[in-house]
């Protein structure tokens, strides 16, 4: 590794922290993982992932191996260690209230900047509201020997849990912001891995460098777009529903105009996880806090739209069911449900605000008796929802069942063969939400078939 590398600290060795750090070790730089849980520290310097993401365990291994990557509670030896640190803790909802809990990066910011003895710049990476770098100076001021002349930096990250690798080492753009020569000389040199390996591989990476405003508001607004895109396609899938349209061929057929393009279009039951849901209310609760509410109060309406898909789910999975809701809502009791998948999407095992496991807990406050099969989701659904069954196999699921509802389109349950399946169900009877399946085919099998915003 080129040894004018800087040497950088990640704070916080969440989802964010953890990746980013066995990225960048990946890429050459020397790191070191700050978190103040010793039980994660501890599996991180033990080779071992505490949250599911495909390829992270071996790059962690082969990293700890060649010395380039540590993990430590420590922050003195954090801010003795590392020339740039990422501020990379999470920024939750605040209780109550749509706005985001910065109390993380307070403490994070804080307990460094009383250890630093050096100049060194301090760049923030979490989702925050627009101002936050501002803050955040303030503190590295108030708690540093001002001498020093830390500086803070901004440089916000878009990565996507399940492809979290691909999506720190070739991102589809770099974002930062400095506030000064210096500082952007840091940022350029803490992205001169990602900048090299594209060219290696023959690609480029866009990079824009801007003010801390703008970096602060490119993360909020991309999330925000997402969200817009995904509860759009709903709300047509509403309308296919209704007109005997078919919401997967509409999406398909806009998104081939480039202006809007076919990703995220995706008809079911809504968004969830830690991020979208959150920054949704977040960016909304600050542009009313500036004045300029007005102008965002139709993203409350893409999250009532989205929280909709959810009871949505619920009625439709009764009307299969040959309940349909009274007005106190459907009464499932005595119908055995087989829910696949409780993660927020396939290939984590994050339940965050997961749309699927919010159904199975409507379902069972609808009496129906839930049985939960999840590929790497159950042991943290279990803690999240502990009035649910949950079952270790596809087939312990599906037992008996008089529907069963495939939330989350796992490849397992994608490639399921519906004449197999047939067998072990009491009722051939399938709500597909995420529109994964093949309708003709199940439905020549014998099965009813419910999906979304389809006739
Ligand atoms: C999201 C963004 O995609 C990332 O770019 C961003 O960096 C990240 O949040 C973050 O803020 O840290 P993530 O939460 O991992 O990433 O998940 P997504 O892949 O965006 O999916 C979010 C939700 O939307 C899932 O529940 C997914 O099932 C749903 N979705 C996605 C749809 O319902 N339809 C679609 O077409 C696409």
């Amino acid at each position: 590794p080129p040894t004018a590398r800087p040497r950088v600290s990640f704070l916080g060795c969440g989802y964010l922290g953890a990746t980013y750090a066995i990225c960048f070790a990946e890429m050459g730089y020397e790191v070191i993982g700050y978190d103040i849980d010793q039980a994660k520290i501890d599996a991180f310097n033990g080779g071992t992932v505490p949250f599911h993401e495909n390829g992270l365990p071996e790059m962690l291994r082969r990293n700890l191996d060649t010395g380039r990557l540590r993990f430590t509670t420590d922050i003195e030896e954090v801010a003795d260690f590392a020339d740039v640190h990422f501020i990379c803790v999470g920024t939750p909802q605040r209780p109550g209230e749509h706005g985001a809990d910065l109390s993380y990066i307070e403490s994070a910011v804080t307990s460094l900047a009383r250890h630093l003895t050096r100049k060194v710049l301090v760049v923030g990476k979490s989702t925050v509201p627009v101002g936050t770098a501002s803050w955040v100076q303030e503190l590295l001021d108030r708690h540093t020997d001002g001498d020093l002349g830390v500086e803070v930096g901004w440089s916000p990250e878009f990565l996507q849990e399940s492809n979290a690798l691909n999506d720190v080492l070739r991102p589809n753009r770099v974002v930062y912001a400095a506030r000064s020569e210096w500082g952007l000389d840091q940022l350029r040199a803490t992205h001169q891995g990602i900048l090299e390996l594209a060219a290696l591989e023959d690609r480029e990476v866009p990079v824009v460098e801007t003010d801390f405003a703008t970096a602060e508001l490119v993360k909020v607004a991309a999330n925000a777009f997402l969200s817009t895109k995904i509860s759009f396609i709903n709300a047509m899938a509403d309308l296919c529903e209704t007109t005997g349209g078919d919401v997967a061929s509409l999406a398909r057929a806009i998104g081939y105009d480039q202006r809007i393009g076919n990703k995220f279009l995706r008809a079911g039951i809504g968004f969830g996880g830690g991020c979208l849901p959150k920054d949704l209310r977040a960016l909304s609760a600050r542009a009313e806090e500036l004045g300029v509410g007005d102008s965002f109060h139709f993203l409350n309406e893409i999250d009532t739209i989205n929280t909709r898909r959810r009871t949505k789910s619920v009625r439709a999975i009764a009307e299969l069911a040959e309940r349909p809701a009274g007005p106190a809502g459907p009464n499932l009791e005595g119908v055995r449900v087989a829910v696949l998948g409780v993660t927020f999407k396939p290939d984590t095992d994050d339940v965050r605000d997961s749309a699927a496991l919010t159904i199975a807990r409507k379902l069972a406050a609808a009496r129906a008796e839930v049985v939960v099969y999840d590929p790497e989701g159950v042991d943290n659904a279990r803690v999240a929802a502990p009035e649910l069954k949950y079952v270790k196999s596809l087939a312990d699921a599906v037992e008996g069942a008089d529907v069963v509802s495939m939330l989350v389109p796992w490849e397992e349950f994608r490639i399921l063969d519906p004449d197999t399946l047939g067998k072990q169900v009491s009722e051939r009877r399938v709500f597909d939400a995420m529109n994964a399946l093949e309708p003709a085919r199940w439905r020549a099998a014998g099965w009813e078939y419910r999906g979304v915003g389809r006739g």
